[in-house]
This record gives structure tokens, sequence and C-alpha cells, in this order.
């Protein structure tokens, strides 16, 4: 990124981080921050916080957190160039133009353009005679004519160079069509086209743009579908297939289904709500842009068989963390949700969507299914997994209905079961007891940071320079006191070293060296971090005296270490001069 920091700054002096999030969040006041529902995770009650006093948000509860622009990179789900665009659109600022920046920029613009048109020409091709199997293959599948042209289905007829031809006449590059994944390299160095004699699926991320393909045999050759790899504006799983149109859909919920022609197919049935994850299974990126959209609810549609039903317990415990409802939706006479709809209709499918089981039913009878209930053996099994599973509930008001439920289906009686329940749930408090004081015993392990490599290699010492950075970020005497004691290169955290150094650096050369102005220059998860240290910090009453002690201990620490390092260099150096010592009298033998 080469834009320059004093343009950063002006930015950040520009966008007030809280008239940017009031845009998207209702703020409430609470002391001196603002609070509202946080739009990265569903929530019911406000954990989110903004101060505005230094310029950061950082949610409690799923730990994101930032500066304005990481703010507006995360709800638009935009890169930092953009989201600096963005502000700077807003703010009314000019953006200087730097030619690397323009030249990536024109780079991505050039493949987005590419694989539009390349969209475009197998459209073409799908209804000229060369598509007329692809034509009659999509139709034989109960596509109508306005679903293929909404989805922009195309075909690649067979041949080796069908696309490059058409692509480089538009002058598009080799290097672009290999960079977009579209054309391959053989031994010789030749290229031919990636798709061939194949139903081509363009994928559409959630601004609306092509960034990729799924192509489709006609027939049952191998592999059934050929996908993009990852290409420089694409990354399969941070997309899901149909979002631009499911994000604009008037449903409160969205359908998460296996493939593309089952989403496909419930579009077509008025399901606009639905999206399937590209060729892979779910991934935690893909449930944080489910529940970065606002809706609260995901009904899992996976297919039916075996598999179906292991990937959608996986969903389940991937969709539940980013604060996501989970219901699913069981079928029965059909392997997926496409071949549902083509035998019994849309009425029928929304009524499977209204009967869907909650995580908890599901998950209650996927145990009984191994199981006969009228054998008594099996019984007492099924209740006793079905009792451990929920012991791991957390409501309580959870626990008394199901059980309820299982009293019914078993004709045990409801207090034997609640029993079993709350026997289970002791056993499982006391597990977490013992190894929540194994943590406390080991307190390095509890106040590591997430990421691994922000990971703190002496936490006595990290603890004081977080607390030192805090402190000296919000204000510049605190920050000109430190630097005269205290450098960089003592720290023991590379991390809040760098943070140190760059509010160092910044402040001798005369420019702002406060937290909003170190924020717009971080990674974004290093962002993250320094929002969240900041936002846990408590204020010291006097922080004068704090400073003092946080810098007695950075240094106390870092010596302690060097002279570790002096110990080693001392033994070494007593072995190396032993080993000598030894060979001069055994050469004067
Ligand atoms: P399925 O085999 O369930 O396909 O794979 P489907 O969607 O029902 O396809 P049709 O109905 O036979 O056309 C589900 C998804 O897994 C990925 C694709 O994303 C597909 O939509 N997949 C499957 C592949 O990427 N490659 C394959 O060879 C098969
Ligand atoms: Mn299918």
């Amino acid at each position: 990124m080469a834009l320059p920091e004093s343009f950063l700054d002006e930015l950040t002096a520009r966008c007030d981080i809280y008239d940017v999030v009031s845009r998207y969040v209702q703020l409430k006041k609470k002391g001196a921050n603002y609070f509202g529902l946080c739009p990265f995770h569903s929530e019911k009650s406000p954990s989110f916080s903004v101060s505005r006093e230094k310029q950061i948000y950082h949610c409690f509860g799923c730990g994101a957190g930032g500066g304005v622009i990481s703010f507006v990179m995360n709800i638009e789900n935009m890169t930092f160039i953009e989201a600096v665009r963005h502000l700077a659109a807003m703010a009314g600022m000019e953006i200087p133009e730097d030619d690397r920046d323009a030249g990536r920029r024109s780079r991505r613009a050039r493949l987005i353009a590419l694989s539009t048109d390349a969209a475009r020409h197998y459209v073409a091709q799908l209804y000229s005679p060369a598509g007329k199997a692809g034509l009659n293959y999509l139709l034989g599948r109960g596509l109508r004519p306005v679903t293929l042209k909404r989805f922009g289905l195309g075909f690649a007829p067979q041949g080796w160079d069908g696309l490059i031809k058409a692509m480089t006449a538009k002058g598009y590059t080799k290097s672009e069509l290999l960079e977009c994944g579209l054309a391959v390299q053989n031994k010789s160095g030749g290229l031919y086209d990636r798709f061939r004699n194949r139903a081509m699926f363009p994928i559409i991320d959630i601004k609306g743009e092509v960034i990729a393909f799924g192509g489709r045999v006609t027939d049952d050759s191998e592999p059934k579908y050929l996908n993009s790899s990852d290409t420089p504006i694409f990354n399969k799983s941070r997309n899901l297939f149909a979002m631009n149109f499911a994000k604009k859909s008037k449903r409160n919920y969205f359908i998460l289904a296996e493939g593309y022609m089952d989403v496909i197919a419930l579009h077509q049935a008025g399901f606009d709500c639905a999206v399937a994850s590209l060729g892979t299974s779910l991934t935690e990126e893909q449930a944080r842009l489910m529940a970065s959209r606002g809706k609260g609810d995901v009904v899992v549609c996976y297919d039916s068989d075996q598999a179906g039903r292991k990937a959608a317990q996986r969903a389940i415990d991937l969709l539940k963390p980013a604060g996501l409802a989970v219901r699913v939706l069981r079928m029965s006479g059909a392997k997926d949700p496409d071949e549902f709809i083509r035998k019994n209709g849309p009425e029928a499918f929304e009524n499977l969507i209204n009967r869907s089981s909650t995580d908890v039913e599901y998950r209650l009878d996927e145990i009984r299914a191994g199981h006969r209930l009228e054998e008594n053996d099996d019984r007492v099994e099924y209740l006793q997994q079905a009792a451990q599973y929920l012991a791991t509930l957390e409501s309580a008001v959870e626990r008394e209905v199901f059980s309820h439920r299982l009293a019914k289906e078993t004709g045990v009686s409801q207090q034997a079961i609640l029993n079993e329940v709350e026997q289970a749930l002791r056993t499982r408090r006391r597990r977490e007891k013992a190894s929540r004081q194994r943590q406390e015993m080991n307190p390095a392990r509890q106040a590591q940071p997430g990421p691994r490599q922000l990971r703190y290699e002496n936490i006595r010492s990290a603890r004081s320079e977080e607390g030192l950075l805090a402190l000296a970020l919000s204000d510049r005497e605190l920050l000109n006191q430190a630097a005269a004691r205290v450098s960089p290169l003592e720290f023991s955290s590379p991390f809040l070293a760098k943070v140190y150094d760059m509010a160092l650096r910044r402040s001798q050369g005369g420019g702002e060296a406060g937290l909003p102005q170190c924020l717009a220059l971080l990674e974004p998860e290093e962002g993250q971090l320094l929002a969240q240290i900041v936002q846990r910090f408590q204020p010291p009453a006097a922080p004068q005296q704090a400073l003092e002690d946080y810098i007695s201990t950075i240094q106390y620490e870092h010596l302690k270490k060097a002279n570790q390092e002096d110990d080693k260099k001392d033994t070494l150096l007593e072995l190396a001069e032993r080993k000598l010592q030894q060979e001069r009298e055994r050469g004067g033998k």
C-alpha cells in the first residue's frame, strides 16, 4: 500500500468513527463509550462498543475490532484500498494516485473484465449451434429460460481454444487468461481452455462481479463439476454462490444448500434466499458472511444421504458460533432440494421449511436414529446419550423442554431424565472447573491473544507493554515520557514493539501519533488486537505512576532475558575453552 501517511492521517481525522458506525448500527451512550448490537455476529444484548475518544470499535462478544477503516472493510466486505476510497468519497477528499497502486487496481479490474467477458462468451455459446447439447441439458433439468438468463448460465463447447481465441481477440493476454484460471499451460508451454464441453455456472460475488466459474459435464463423465481454483480475484472460502441475489431477499433467513443446481432450482421456485458454498465444505468466513447481513437464521438444507447429514452437523457447529440460529431441514423421497422440488413442488418445500427442526431437535433425532426404542438396552443407551447432549445446552429452559419430550417419547419419567441430565451437567461443570483451574495456574495460556503470530513470549512484560501503549497512544505527554525512558528494543512482544516504534517514529517526525493514526497503518488482524487491548484496558487512577511501573517491569524482564542469554553464552564459551584445553593436553602428550 503506497498511500502517504499524511493522507491517512487526514482521512482518519475527518471520518469520525461514531458518524460512520452510526450509519449501520444504532448506538447508545453508556459511560465513556457507545454501545449497540454487533453487526458482525447476531446478538440480543449490545456488546459492540465504540469509543469516540479513542476512535476505535471493539465487540466484547465476538472480538471484532479496529479503527474506522477496518470497520468499513468488514461491514462492506471491502479491501483496504476500497474502504479508503469509500471513506475519502464520504469526506470529500481526493486520493493521491500512485503508479503501483493504480497498476494493481487496474490489474484487478482487468481480471474482472476478463471473467465477465468470458461469462458473456459462454452465454453466447449456449444459444449457438455449438451449445445445443448444453442448452438441452439445462432445460432438461427443469430450468426455465428466464432462470438460465438470470444466473448467466452458459456453455463451454468442445475444442481446445475457443475461449482463448475469443478473449485474445478482445485484447486479453495469455498471462491474464492463466491468472484467471481460464486457460491451462501444457508441458511445451502452449495454452488450452480449462473448461471444455461443460455447462458453465458463473460465480458472482456479493457486489455483483463475475469472479470465477463452475462447470458441469452434461453426461456422467468425471469430474462432475470443475471449479475455478483461487485466483487474485477469487477466494472460494470467502464467497457463497448466489449471495448477490440472496442478500436482497425479503425472507429473513438464508437457505444453505450443497450444490449449484440446488440453489438455482430453489431460486426458480421462489426461495431466493438460497446460497451454497463452492465445491468445498462450509467455512467460518462464509458463516460470518451470512451473519453480517443481519439475518439471524439459516436453514441448512443439505443432501439427505450420510455425507449430507455429516456436513449438516459440521455446518451447525460453524454457524452457531457466528451467532446464527440454525434449523435443519429433512427431506424424504428425494436426494436433494433440486430433486425434491421437481417431484413435489414449491409448496411442499415451504412446508418442509416450516417443519424444519431446530439444531437441538436435529441432534436428538440423529442420536435416536441408531436405536430401537422398543428394546430396553437400546432405550437406555439412547436416553444416556441424549442426556449427555442436553447437558451441553446453556439454557435450563431448553434442557427442561427437551427432557419433557424425551420422557413422552420413551415412557420414562421426566424426573428420571432430568436427574440424568443434571448428573451429566455436574460432571461437565466439574471438568470445566478443573480445566479452568489448570489454566489459572498457568496464566500464560489464558492471557494469550488469539492469532498465533501474535503470541506473547513473556506475559508479564507483555502486559506492561500493553498498558504502556494504551496510555501512550491516548496521551502525547505520556508518550514523550515513555520515549525518553524505554526503547522498543526492550519490548518482549514484536507486535507491541512494532506499534510502539510506529508511534515514536511518527511523533519524532512531528506527526500525529495516536491510536487512529496507528490503526490506519496496521494489518486488520493487528488492528483488531490493538483495539481489544485498548478497549479492555482499565484506566489507572494515577497514569503517571502506572507508566513508571510498566517501564520498570519491561526493563526488568528485558534485563533478565539478556542475562539469561549471557549466561548461556558464558557456558558455551567455557565449554569451548575446556575442549580446547583438552585438545592441547592431548596434543602435548
Ligand atoms: P452434488 O454431487 O450433490 O451435485 O455436489 P449436485 O449439486 O446435486 O449436482 P447435480 O444435481 O448432479 O448437477 C454438490 C456440490 O459439490 C461440488 C459442487 O459445488 C456441487 O454443486 N462438487 C461436486 C464439485 O465441486 N465437484 C464434483 O465433482 C462434484
Ligand atoms: Mn443434484
